[in-house]
């Protein structure tokens, strides 16, 4: 039995910052923004608009997609950093919204890496034949957790959503995956108050300490070595080469990271999508994004194989390899 991806879908908010609005708001420029980091524009959701409400939208898009009902879902996993509320989950909250009850619903917090993640708890739950059907959904809302007095990080972050509806099927479609993660370098990539550390106070919200912080330099590195790590392991393990896949769908962090992926594996920089120009670095919301993007511009073909990989906070780097089912 196999496991695959039966509809894709995705959910932007109307509102877009260029990098014009940008200079507007924090000392930089178009010119920094693009050069030092692909980006040219990012959206935000609009005020009252939650990270569940981008999900939702999200999931009827891929069940659109996919030909199918909410109602067929047998379970939601939402991958986010910026959910609803710490609890209910945001995936319990998505399900509400759908008009749906009774369903298995969870969060999973693997930060960039939380719709890879959640891929392959995905295809556990079909394989072992627990359950049929469910919606991977990651909805990011990181407006609401980045400080835009911060020039280095603020310029970088966007909000939106993206899903897939995973089905059990005669067909081969995710094949496996490669997860791994490092606890140790906690403070390259966090939030440091807000949860139990570090509750929210009025201390905390004066130092700014809410706010997502990062080191992008040393993570710059880290970034490039995880994700070719993550792609030549996905491969060895499920005996694949690099030249057999037609598509990668990275995490869209920086340009400069992704062109360093392929030059370091030496493969053609064509084969990975790019939409960073657009929407910015939305944490785990990139990839499902960016794969439904490629699937709607007709770049994936029936019987293609194809990569994904991403690296985040965690640190958390992961690669799923799929053989694409959809189209004649
Ligand atoms: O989502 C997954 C996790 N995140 C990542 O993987 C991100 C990894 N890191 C990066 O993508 C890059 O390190 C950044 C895009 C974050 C930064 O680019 P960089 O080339 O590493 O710049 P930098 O941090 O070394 O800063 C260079 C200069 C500094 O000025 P000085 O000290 O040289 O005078 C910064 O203050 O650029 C300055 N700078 C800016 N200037 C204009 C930093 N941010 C800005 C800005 N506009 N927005």
């Amino acid at each position: 039995m196999g496991v695959v991806i039966e509809g894709t879908g995705s959910y932007l908010p109307e509102i877009v910052l260029t990098n014009k609005d940008m200079e507007m708001i924090v000392d930089t420029s178009d010119e920094w923004i693009t050069t030092r980091t692909g980006i040219k524009e990012r959206r935000v959701a609009p005020k009252g608009m939650a990270s569940s409400d981008l999900g939702k939208e999200a999931i009827l898009d891929a069940c659109k997609d996919a030909k199918i009902s909410s109602e067929e879902l047998d379970f939601i996993l939402c991958a986010t950093i910026t959910p609803d509320k710490f609890f209910p989950s945001t995936a319990c909250l998505i399900e509400h919204k759908l008009g749906l009850k009774g369903k298995v619903a969870f969060d999973i917090s693997a930060a960039c890496s939380g719709f890879l993640y959640g891929l392959e708890i995905a295809r556990n739950l079909i394989e072992t034949n627990t359950y049929k059907k469910g919606a991977v959904v990651a909805a990011e809302c990181m407006s609401r957790i980045t400080d835009y007095t911060d020039r280095s990080t603020c310029v970088l972050l966007g909000d939106g959503a993206g899903a897939a509806i995973v089905s059990s099927s005669e067909e081969e479609g995710i094949i496996g995956s490669f997860l791994a993660s490092d606890g140790g370098y906690e403070e390259l990539l966090h939030a440091p108050a807000g949860g139990s550390r570090l509750p929210s106070s009025f201390y905390t919200v004066e130092n700014r300490l809410n706010f997502m912080k990062m080191e992008g330099q040393p993570l710059f590195k880290i970034a490039i070595i995880t994700m070719c790590e993550a792609i030549n392991k996905v491969l060895d393990k499920y005996g694949m080469k690099k030249e057999d896949i037609s598509l990668v769908i990275p995490h869209q962090a920086n340009l400069r990271i992704i062109l360093g992926v392929a030059k370091n594996l030496k493969m053609p920089a064509e084969k990975f999508f790019i939409n960073i120009e657009k929407y910015g670095n939305m944490s785990a919301a990139c990839v499902p994004i960016a794969l439904d993007h490629a699937h709607r511009k007709g770049l994936i073909k029936k019987g293609d194989y194809i990569l994904t990989v991403s690296f985040g906070g965690g640190l958390t780097w992961a690669s799923n390899l799929i053989k694409w089912t959809k189209g004649d």
